[in-house]
């Protein structure tokens, strides 16, 4: 039975366009039956829309309480009948009600090596500078699982970078979302096929 995958966004939906590139080259069992953005100008809706997907705006201020602006977002979640929940460059933190309705099936995108540079106020850019700062000599992408704490749910897979001597931020991200853009989708055709086993904090693949 394809899955059907609600996927959450705040921008540009790059990594969104990843996975509808992969489902439409066949490579995930599954559809994308709702993009949801937390921004009504985020590029991922036009995305959703040029592909004939629900393209929906959520608005935190009009919802007026994280807690509430949580439930609309559960109530279409639960709508769509949603089986797995893709966090694709979204930068709010996702309330307890969604992660304990859809445990161990919301996957999420983070942009350095978790445990690495990762936490509260870690996203874009403030992760790749805070690579070179350090200066760390490499990086990468990680897909998790979401828990409900922030970037610490399992680990499903991570692939590094090098970090390069003249690298600056935008260089050091551009090289990472490659990354991110391989490995979300190859996560998701894995919990689409089935093919993902949690063990405590481990992640296994199953053949
Ligand atoms: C990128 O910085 C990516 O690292 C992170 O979210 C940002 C936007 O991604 N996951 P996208 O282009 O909107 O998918």
């Amino acid at each position: 039975m394809s899955k059907r995958i609600a996927v959450l966004c705040s921008g540009g939906g790059t990594n969104l366009q990843a996975i509808l590139d992969a489902v439409d080259a066949g490579e995930i069992d599954g559809q994308v039956v709702l993009v949801l953005a937390n921004a009504s100008r985020a590029f991922a809706l036009e995305r959703a829309r040029a592909h004939g997907i629900e393209a929906l705006f959520v608005s935190r201020k009009q919802a007026g309480s994280d807690a509430a602006f949580n439930d609309r977002i559960l109530e279409h979640l639960l709508r769509v009948r949603a089986d797995l929940v893709v966090l694709a460059g979204y930068l709010p933190i996702v309330g307890p009600q969604v992660v304990r309705a859809f445990e161990h099936r919301i996957l999420n995108i983070h942009p350095a090596l978790i445990p690495a540079f990762c936490g509260p106020g870690m996203y874009g850019h403030h992760v790749h500078q805070a690579v070179l700062d350090y200066g760390a000599k490499i990086s990468g992408a990680t897909v998790h699982f979401v828990d409900e704490q922030v970037d610490h749910g399992c680990i499903v897979m991570q692939e590094s970078v090098p970090v390069l001597q003249d690298d600056d931020a935008d260089a050091l991200a551009a090289r990472v979302l490659q990354v991110e853009h391989r490995i979300l989708p190859r996560s998701v055709a894995l919990f689409c096929a089935g093919k993902l086993r949690v063990d405590g904090r481990r992640v296994f693949v199953v053949q």
